[in-house]
Parts: C-alpha cells; sequence; structure tokens
C-alpha cells in the first residue's frame, strides 16, 4: 500500500478519546490512568500505549478493527499515524527483526481472561497475513494458526475466570528465513495442570477434548469408544459442569480433529490419541471399596473396557491398581514384595495413571506440531509468550502455587527490563537521570525460589518430598512446619493452619498445603510405567520410553525444580531478544461487555506498575540504540553514511541526527549508545528512512511498468496502423512513436478526474485542438475510457466566491456507441472528424493514430460492428444550431503543400489544409521502439526550483470505515475418515459396559456457593511497600514535547497527511501547522515545517 493512503486516523472522523499514549496524560495517578482506560474502553477503545507498552482491556465482544483493511492500515506505518493496536505492535516487532536482524518477543501478561491468548492469536494471524512465502512457508503458516484449536483442545479448560483458560504455559517461537517468511517454528510448552484431568472445582470444567469428543463423536466412535453422556464418568461429573457459553464442543471436535490433520498426525494415530481420552474416562469410573483395610474394585466389569481401550490385560489394570511393588533392603540383598494397598491409596494411583497418560498425551501433541514445523537452523524469530494468568480460586494447590510463581517472574522481567535496567543504563551511560522508585517483586521471587539465604519456598519443599515416606502421609503437615521455620518471618509470607499465605505482587494467595508433597514429588510409580509398556498398542508404549532397569541415581526432579528451571530459562530466552510487552487488564469478572468495574481495573493498573511505567518514560528516552546499529539503520539518510560510515561511530550518529535537524534538546549521547527523547523525533527518522525506500522502490517499480507498457504498446502499435493502412501517408517522426495512453498523468489530475466514474480506466488522455464553426482552435482535454468520451475545457468562473478563476468544465460526455463515423484526409496531417448524430467535431491531436485505434476497438466491444473510418481529401462535418442561425455545415479541403507541418487557411465555411509529402499510405511501423518523444504517465519531472510540473493530488478519500468483524480459527472443513479401534480384530466389550456408570458424586453446586474468592484480591505487603515507594513526584513537563516557536508568517493546518513525493517537497501529519512562504496560483504552495522549506499541495491544508 503506498503511503499516500494511509491518512491519520484523525482524518477519519474518528472521535477522539482520552488519550492514545498515556505518556501524555496531563495528570499522572492511578486514577487518571483508570479513567482513561475507562474511556477509551467505553469508547470501544480497548488499546492505548504507554509508550512502546501495549494495554489491552479484554471487550468481551468482537471488536471491528481486526479485518484485512487493518492488516492493510497497519502495514508499514509508523505508531503514531494510527490508533493503537496490536497489530501495530506486531508489525513494529516483525520490522524489528527485519531491519536490526534481531529476534524479538513478545510478554503477553494479565490475569486469567484478561484476554492473553486471544491476543497471541492475533499476532499470529498478522504475521501469516503480511508475510510473503511460497506453498512450504504456507503449510508452516496452516501448523502455526492450527496448532491454536489443537493446543486448546487439549490444554485449555473452562475455570471460573475464564470459560476458555489456558492450563499450560506456551511460548511459541515463530522462525523466519532472511527473507522474512515464516518457515519454521517452535513450541516450549509448561507445566500442564494435569490435576484437571481427575478432579475440578465447582463451576469449573475437565479440558475441553472430552466434552468435544462426547458432543462430537461418530456412532461408530461411540461404539467403539463407549461413549456416554458426560454425566456417567467421574472425571467429569464431579462438578456437574458440562456445557461452556457460547461453545459448541461438536463444532470444535471436527475443528480438533481438521487441525490433527494439518500438523499430519496420521489417522490411526489420531484415532488412538481418542481412545486414550475415552480410556482415562473410563479408567476414572473404577472405583475401591474397603475389603479388610485393603482396597478392592468395586465393579470389576468397569475395568474391562479402559482395559480394552489401552490395550492391556485386564488383570494386570487390577492388581497395579490395588497393589504396588516395593523394594526392600534385606541383608545386602535388594527384593521386590508386593504392598497391597488401602483405597485410598488405590485411587490416588488411579488418577496418577489417567494424570501421567494425559500429560504424556500433550506433550507428544506438542512435540508432533514441532516437528512439523522443525527447521534445521535458525535465522530470526519472533517469539509469543502465552502462559495461564495469575489467579486466585477459593482452594488454590499446587498448580496456582506454580501458575502465579511463573506470573511473579514476568512481572520481575518487565521490571528488570523496563524500570530498574532503564535507570540503571542512564547512570552507566552518563545521561542526567533522577532515580524513580518502583515496588520490585524480587523480594517475592527469592521467597519462592531461593536456594540459600534464607532458603526459598520451593527448596524447602524439595526437602520435605526427598526424604518423604512412599505414600506421603503427613508430609504435607511436615512441610508447613519446616515452611514456617525457614520464612516465617518474611513479610511477605504468613501461614495459616493448613495453609500458608503469599503476598504477590498482585495480591495475597491463601494456599492450601494439602497435596503439595505427592504434587511436587511428581513420579510415576515404576509399576504403572511397567503396565503401560505391556499395551498391545505401539503408540501408547511410545509414550512410556523410560528404561526401568537402569538404576536411577540421585533425586528425582521435582515439579517445583522444573518449573523453577523452566522459568529461568524462560527468562533467559526472552532476555536475549529485544521485548515487546502487551499488559492485558481485565474489566470485570461478569464476562460482559462495557462493564466496567472500577476497584478491579485500578487494582491491576496499581500492580501493574502503570504509573510507574508512565513516569520513567516520561522523564527519559523513548528510544536507545547502540552506535553501530543506529548507524546501520539509518545509513540510507546520507551519501557520507550509504552504505556504511567511516570513522568514528560516534561522529557518524551525530552527523545523522544534524543531518535531519533533530534538535539538541531531543537526544543525548551516552558512552555507546544514542539516547533519543520523545517518540516524535524517532519517528521523523523513521519517516526519513521510508521515503528514502520507498523513493527507491518506486524508481524500481516504475522501471519495471515502463518496460512491462512498452512491450504492450508496441503490439498496439502495430495494430493500430493497420487501420490506417493503405488509406493515409503517415508522418516521419511517429510511425515508430511508441503509445503511452495517457498523456496527461490522470493519476495526479483531480481537477479531470472529478468529470470520470470512479473506477473508470483510462485507454487514452491527451490534450487536442478543436475547430469551431469559425475554424478558431482551442484546446480540449479529450479522455478515453472503455465505453465514453469525455472533452474538457477550461473557463472563466463568473460568479461566486470563484469569480475570475480558470475553472475545468466538462465539455462534452460520449457515449461510445453513439459515435457514427471517423473521417480523415489522406495526407499525413493530423486531423479528423468525430461524427455524432447531431453535430460533428473537427479535431487535432497528433495522437490520432493511437487514439483512434482504442476507440475502434472499444467501438467493437460495445457494438460487435465496425466504427466507420472514411479516407477522403475533402471532409465535411455538421456544425450545432445555435439560435435562429447557425447549423449547417463546414469543409476541409486538403491540398499538397510544403514540409511536415500544417498550414490551414479558412475561407468562409471551408477551412483549407495544406501539407508536404509524408511516408507512403503503405508504410508500416518497425519492430523496433523509438525513444519517447512525450513525458510517460505517471512520470514527472519536478523543477529544481518552483512547482512540480505535474497537477496537485487528489484530496484524500474520506470513506474508511470499520470492516465487519472477522475472527476466524476455522480452515476449510475436510471430511475425516475415522477407523474402528478394534484393529486387532477384537470387538469392544460391549457387556462390559455397565449402565450405571460411575457415581454421580457432584458436589452440590448451589448459587449461593461461596464465590467471594472472586472479588479483588487483597494486595497485601506488595501493595503497601507500592504506596509507600512511589510517591516521589516526577517534574511537570518534562519529556514532553517542545512546543513549537511563534512565527509571523501566515499559518496552515494539515486537513490530511501528506507524504512528499520528492526531495523538495514538505511531509506532514493531519494537523500540523505550517509557515506559509508562497500560495502559488498551480495550488502547489511553498512553506516551511520543522526548519525545512518544501513545497505542498495547498487541497490538504486549511489556512488558520
Ligand atoms: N480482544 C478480544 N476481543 C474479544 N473478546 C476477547 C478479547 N480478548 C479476550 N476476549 C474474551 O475473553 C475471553 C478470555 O480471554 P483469553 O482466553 O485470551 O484470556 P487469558 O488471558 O488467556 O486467560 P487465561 O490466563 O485463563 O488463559 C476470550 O475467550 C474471549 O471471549
Ligand atoms: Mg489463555
Amino acid at each position: 500500500m503506498g503511503s499516500k493512503e494511509r491518512y491519520h486516523w484523525q482524518s477519519q472522523n474518528v472521535k477522539q478519546s482520552g488519550v492514545d499514549d498515556m505518556v501524555l496524560l496531563s495528570k499522572i495517578s492511578e486514577e487518571s490512568i483508570v479513567e482513561n482506560l475507562k474511556k477509551r474502553y467505553m469508547d470501544d477503545y480497548i488499546f492505548t500505549y504507554i509508550g512502546p507498552v501495549l494495554i489491552s482491556v479484554n471487550p468481551f465482544k468482537q471488536m471491528p478493527y481486526f479485518t484485512d483493511r487493518e492488516i492493510e492500515l497497519y502495514q508499514g506505518a509508523a505508531q503514531y499515524e494510527n490508533p493503537p493496536h496490536i497489530y501495530a505492535l506486531t508489525d513494529n516487532m516483525y520490522r524489528n527483526m527485519m531491519i536490526d536482524g534481531e529476534n524479538q518477543c513478545v510478554i503477553i501478561s494479565g490475569e486469567s481472561g484478561a484476554g492473553k491468548t486471544v491476543a497471541a492469536k492475533y499476532i499470529m494471524g498478522y504475521i501469516s497475513k503480511v508475510s510473503g512465502g511460497a506453498e512450504k512457508v504456507q503449510h508452516v503458516k496452516d501448523i502455526i494458526l492450527q496448532s491454536n484449536p489443537l493446543l486448546e483442545a487439549f490444554g485449555n479448560a473452562k475455570t471460573v475466570r475464564n470459560n476458555n483458560s489456558s492450563r499450560f504455559g506456551k511460548y511459541f517461537e515463530i522462525q523466519f528465513s532472511r527473507g522474512g517468511e515464516p518457515d519454521g517454528g517452535k513450541i516450549s510448552n509448561f507445566l500442564l495442570e494435569k490435576s484437571r484431568v481427575v478432579n475440578q472445582n465447582e463451576n469449573e470444567r475437565n479440558f475441553h477434548i472430552y466434552y468435544q469428543l462426547i458432543e462430537g463423536a461418530s456412532e461408530e466412535q461411540r461404539q467403539n469408544l463407549g461413549i456416554m453422556t458426560p454425566d456417567y464418568y467421574f472425571y467429569l461429573n464431579q462438578s456437574a459442569t458440562y456445557k461452556v457459553d457460547g461453545t459448541d464442543d461438536r463444532q470444535e471436535f471436527h475443528e480438533t480433529l481438521d487441525a490433527m490433520q494439518v500438523i499430519g498426525i496420521p489417522q490411526q494415530q489420531q484415532q488412538l490419541v481418542l481412545q486414550i481420552i475415552a480410556g482415562i474416562m473410563h479408567l476414572g469410573n473404577i472405583g475401591f471399596r474397603e475389603c479388610g483395610n485393603y482396597a478392592q474394585v468395586e465393579d470389576s466389569d468397569l475395568l474391562a473396557f479402559p482395559a480394552y481401550l489401552l490395550g492391556i490385560d485386564q488383570t494386570r489394570l487390577n492388581d497395579k491398581l490395588t497393589s504396588r511393588k516395593m523394594d526392600s533392603k534385606w541383608g545386602g540383598k535388594t527384593e521386590s514384595i508386593n504392598v497391597t494397598l488401602n483405597v485410598e491409596q488405590a485411587s490416588y494411583t488411579r488418577d496418577a495413571l489417567a494424570k501421567g497418560l494425559y500429560s504424556r498425551l500433550f506433550d507428544f501433541l506438542v512435540e508432533e506440531i514441532n516437528k512439523a514445523i522443525q527447521k534445521p537452523y535458525e535465522e530470526y524469530s519472533i517469539g509469543v509468550l502465552d502462559i495461564y494468568g495469575f489467579e486466585i480460586f477459593k482452594k488454590n494447590g499446587f498448580e496456582q502455587f506454580c501458575i502465579n510463581f511463573v506470573n511473579e517472574k514476568l512481572q520481575q522481567i518487565f521490571i528488570e527490563l523496563t524500570l530498574k535496567a532503564e535507570q540503571e543504563e542512564y547512570v552507566q551511560e552518563g545521561i542526567n537521570w533522577t532515580a524513580i522508585d518502583y515496588f520490585n517483586n524480587k523480594i517475592v521471587c527469592d521467597l519462592i525460589e531461593s536456594k540459600l539465604n534464607p532458603t526459598g519456598i520451593m527448596s524447602v519443599l524439595d526437602d520435605v518430598c526427598a526424604t518423604m515416606h512412599a505414600t506421603g502421609e503427613g508430609a504435607d503437615g511436615t512441610l508447613l512446619q519446616k515452611l514456617q521455620a525457614a520464612v516465617g518471618c518474611n513479610e511477605h509470607f504468613n501461614s495459616w493452619n493448613s495453609g500458608f499465605v503469599i503476598h504477590h505482587y498482585a495480591g495475597k494467595v491463601s494456599y492450601d498445603v494439602n497435596g503439595f508433597c505427592e504434587r511436587n514429588r511428581d513420579v510415576l510409580f515404576t509399576d504403572l510405567i511397567e503396565l503401560m509398556q505391556s499395551s498391545e498398542y505401539g503408540f501408547i508404549r511410545m509414550l512410556f520410553p523410560e528404561k526401568l532397569d537402569v538404576d536411577k541415581k540421585g533425586r528425582p526432579t521435582t515439579a517445583g525444580t522444573k518449573i523453577k528451571k523452566q522459568a529461568n530459562d524462560l527468562v533467559n530466552t526472552l532476555m536475549k531478544c529485544t521485548p515487546h510487552y502487551i499488559r492485558c487488564i481485565k474489566p470485570n469478572e461478569t464476562k460482559r461487555p462495557k462493564d466496567w468495574e472500577e476497584s478491579r481495573a485500578k487494582h491491576q493498573v496499581e500492580y501493574l506498575g502503570l504509573k510507574e511505567n508512565i513516569r520513567v518514560r516520561r522523564a527519559g528516552f523513548a528510544y536507545r540504540r547502540v552506535f553501530k546499529k543506529f548507524l546501520q539503520r539509518y545509513a540510507i539518510l546520507t551519501p557520507e553514511t550509504w552504505p556504511s560510515w567511516r570513522g568514528d561511530e560516534r561522529q557518524g550518529v551525530q552527523h545523522l541526527l544534524q543531518s535531519v535537524n533533530m534538535d539538541y534538546d531531543q537526544y543525548q549521547m551516552g558512552r555507546s549508545k544514542v539516547f533519543v527523547k520523545n517518540p516524535e523525533s524517532l519517528f521523523l527518522l523513521e519517516e526519513m528512512r521510508e521515503r528514502k525506500f520507498d523513493t527507491f522502490a518506486r524508481t524500481i517499480q516504475k522501471a519495471w511498468r515502463r518496460y512491462i507498457a512498452r512491450r504492450k504498446y508496441e503490439q498496439m502499435r502495430e495494430e493500430a496502423s493497420s487501420i490506417l493502412l493503405n488509406f493515409k501517408e503517415r508522418r516521419k517522426n511517429s510511425i515508430n512513436r511508441n503509445f503511452v495512453g495517457d498523456y496527461l498523468g490522470m493519476e495526479d489530475r483531480p481537477e479531470l478526474r472529478q468529470f470520470i466514474g470512479k473506477r473508470e480506466r483510462i485507454d487514452f488522455a491527451d490534450s487536442v485542438n478543436k475547430y469551431d464553426r469559425r475554424f478558431k482552435s482551442i484546446k480540449r482535454d479529450v479522455i478515453l475510457t472503455p465505453k465514453h468520451l469525455y472533452m474538457i475545457g477550461r473557463e472563466k468562473v463568473k460568479k461566486g466566491p470563484e469569480k475570475g478563476q480558470i475553472k475545468e468544465v466538462l465539455k462534452k460526455k460520449i457515449e461510445i456507441q453513439t459515435i457514427k463515423a471517423i473521417s480523415l484526409s489522406t495526407k499525413q496531417d493530423d486531423f479528423f472528424i468525430l461524427h455524432e448524430v447531431e453535430y460533428d467535431n473537427l479535431l487535432e491531436s497528433v495522437f490520432k493514430t493511437e487514439f483512434l485505434s482504442l476507440l475502434c476497438k472499444r467501438f467493437e466491444e460495445l457494438t460487435k460492428g465496425k466504427l466507420q473510418l472514411s479516407f477522403s481529401d475533402t471532409l465535411q462535418f455538421k456544425v450545432k444550431k445555435e439560435g435562429w442561425g447557425g447549423g449547417g455545415t463546414r469543409n476541409v479541403v486538403f491540398s499538397r503543400g510544403q514540409g511536415d507541418l500544417t498550414m490551414i487557411k479558412p475561407a468562409g465555411k471551408t477551412l483549407n489544409v495544406s501539407i508536404g509529402d509524408g511516408l507512403p499510405k503503405n508504410t508500416k511501423p518497425s519492430r523496433k521502439s523509438a525513444p519517447q518523444s512525450r513525458g510517460q504517465p505517471g512520470y514527472h519531472q519536478t523543477k529544481k526550483h518552483g512547482p512540480p510540473s505535474r497537477g496537485l493530488p487528489p484530496t484524500p478519500r474520506d470513506d474508511y470505515r470499520n470492516g465487519a468483524a472477522q475472527f476466524s480459527r476455522n480452515t476449510p472443513q475436510q471430511d475425516q475418515m475415522y477407523t474402528s479401534p478394534n484393529k486387532h480384530g477384537k470387538a469392544p466389550p460391549a457387556t462390559a459396559l455397565v449402565k450405571h456408570g460411575a457415581t454421580n458424586k457432584a458436589r452440590q453446586v448451589s448459587s449461593s456457593c461461596d464465590m467471594e474468592f472472586l472479588n479483588v484480591p487483597d494486595q497485601g505487603v506488595a501493595g503497601q511497600q507500592r504506596k509507600k515507594s512511589i510517591s516521589k513526584r516526577p517534574q511537570p513537563g518534562v519529556g514532553r514535547p517542545k512546543p513549537q516557536a511563534k512565527a509571523a508568517a501566515p499559518k496552515c493546518r494539515a486537513l490530511y497527511q501528506y507524504v512528499g513525493q520528492d526531495v523538495d517537497e514538505l511531509s506532514f501529519n493531519v494537523n500540523e501547522v505550517i509557515d506559509v512562504l508562497l500560495e502559488d496560483a498551480s495550488g502547489w504552495w511553498k512553506g516551511r515545517l520543522r526548519g525545512k522549506e518544501g513545497l505542498f499541495p495547498g487541497n490538504y491544508v486549511q489556512k488558520i
């Protein structure tokens, strides 16, 4: 899209709502930030900036500004050009990656249900739309997009906070070729909340895939997999919640299958994936009863179906669920004995198997996606981090603890990079700086993960796990005691009778210690691994690859250690990229649009540290770059720096800054980096750079178009000459002339275009001579389109405010099919008569051959007949009737004269024309092109001084509207072939499918159930510290754009954005004020802006 069409949004009559960038807030307080966000939210603007950070408020409805139109609008545009948008941030990442050759990442943070996953999907969608690519790349793009429905089906679930809550963390690296095509990718997933497989809280569901399978399975699948209603299964009926508002499980099931297909999972494996899901559901229905202190399977009929689906032996399953092999050392020898389990232990074992199966299946799917898009080497990448958000439930277990810990770590990165590092850098680089205080949550991260001095919660937990008894009884109590001893005096920690409270950055969370040790230990008993390794399905055996005969040394890795390592690895990965941030805000817990809960929003604004963010931003520098990178990026701006600067880098940077006349107070030179204060100043540089590139691109484009056009016109020229062949002499200079078509440069002639239909194509346009009844000649612009012929003249305005001005008027609009005939002489002159019904036109044009051939072609298209052409040296034409007199005819008589110039002599009603001999009538053009005799269309030479020779650009259109909303993850449906799982000829054990299923152990979910945990959380010490630490006032007005100095010259204000097309033109944005130096009658004015003088179109501004 040409930059000319990118109008600033303010010109689209878009209502201004609050401020786009909160750096510009007149008062910086949490209240004013909330107020600004609210105002914008209520006006349907969900995005707002704090400098480069994007704030996104969940609208809980589809907004209309995510269409292809916006994708086009934001592509290659500078941040300030359009309203804040996630596309702008994404485009910026993509461009930075390409220009600077640096990997980028975007950290999307926010609490559960704030819109992180939706944001991540918009980013992926945008990247896949704007980047090119052949078949292979398209395939990668498909997989990237299709990975979403697949991973959501298996990794997302309905929680009370979010109907589509991600129950795993995901870092998706999209890898690009050096040409910017996404040709690979890699997903890293973090800690799936697998406890959900066996148990869900009130009003929550298991992972979506269960309900999708139940709703969407075909009749055959129902039979083979033993699909019943969801309340039949214990693993689904505990919360008695089966449906989610606005979700069609059946349809999503097909999308999940499609996704597996696109990713390339073979049919048979797809079938086995579903078979395992069904197997887990049936496994959950195996209940136990107490029998002399030992557990016995309640109903052995219920063993058959899960055993069948998992391809294992039923008796063996029975044994492994009710007993466990234990190694005991006896006199130096190790002996294995079978220990019988009690009911609690047996249920625990069953659940462990279900969770183990599910999480391995999930990892398999992630791996399949990775395999399908892996690339042998890495070039560039953009990483998108979408993890589970900070959450507080009524009962918070080990998983919430891990989830909240990861969020704490991400907040840490944000603080490190935007608040801490930024300020430290100023000091390091020797830039004048007054420190701004903020709450640093490192203290909370340390409380959780510190190894020593003092030992953090995770280390204490690992220690307890290492020493705990195999069944873990009493371990949780011990943990609580040890925690009290180790971190009891930390101000962010409190303990209570069955758990502990952590004062997180985002609020106080009370954790129930029950189950912490078991979940942390996270080992799957050897017995269960052996059991699954005995499956008849290779696929299932592949999910359990452990080598059990190899002795394990040292402590097994705990879940806590794993997540700690993953979180730290992630931080390291992110630190290696150029980071970008999206901070999602959840405006309510009702999930309704336009519902703004003030205290909830304020709470998030506070803990996200938005106020401090704005302060640091305002007082600081919007942009910094090491000298070398800066020189590379802007090298194109001056001949001295292109292609590379020779000499001291620092001086090179200064040279560049001076070449764009950047104000001295707008930048500072550090020791190794240049710091630019305002984004506006940076945009100036960016814009200049873009324009340079644009000019080069245009030159290449133009050359190509000219080449193509030349070839086409060569052919046309041959065709054209055939209409005159043997009838008319030809001019020496024009026989081999190339055809150009538009000799008026219609593209830039709004005064002419106004008469022509919006979408009408211009076949031919030129200025011709028209002779009136007295043979006086007058100029007419003749424009030929596929259906019409226009004749445009000029007249002086007689009345009104424009009196005395010369204006274009449409003299005639002729429908081509109404033309009767054309007559010409046999000499080499340029006259021709256009015969119409009432009267005719005597015209003279150097490009008559080109014009006539096009006219004939169009006439034939419209009438299916040939336009009559006659050749004679005595021609006659009818003139228009005027009043009483007039009408009648005039003659034109051609005679042989001297030379190539036409001599004309009017005599009464006859015009005598004489001209020397031309080329013989049978001359044909030669194949070789002749040099151009006149201008090219769209090619304008701009005089060094004075206005450009071309017409003014048209006034920008004003019809911008946001299109219809669309956000789809679907691809065209593919028919699925499903083969039944009984590949070994075994039929499903129909009798084994017990009718009663699992006892419905649904808790009574009363409407009055305790939902207090959904309230805005208590801020705890983190909140108080924040208040204490951030009371410093910033200096007023620091970091704001400098007010323009007043000048005495007349001024005008830009109505539209204008991007200069040549070196002597000015570029400006809407509302910019320009000093007017000269108002030229041609419409090209001369003015001064930002210290630069240049030309600009007067119709783009309004005088003030
Ligand atoms: N930009 C948006 N436009 C329309 N609806 C949105 C948008 N963002 C979020 N939503 C709505 O909010 C819901 C929750 O958003 P999302 O799943 O992205 O939250 P999340 O931050 O990923 O939460 P979690 O941490 O639980 O995974 C979406 O399912 C959707 O209904
Ligand atoms: Mg999510």
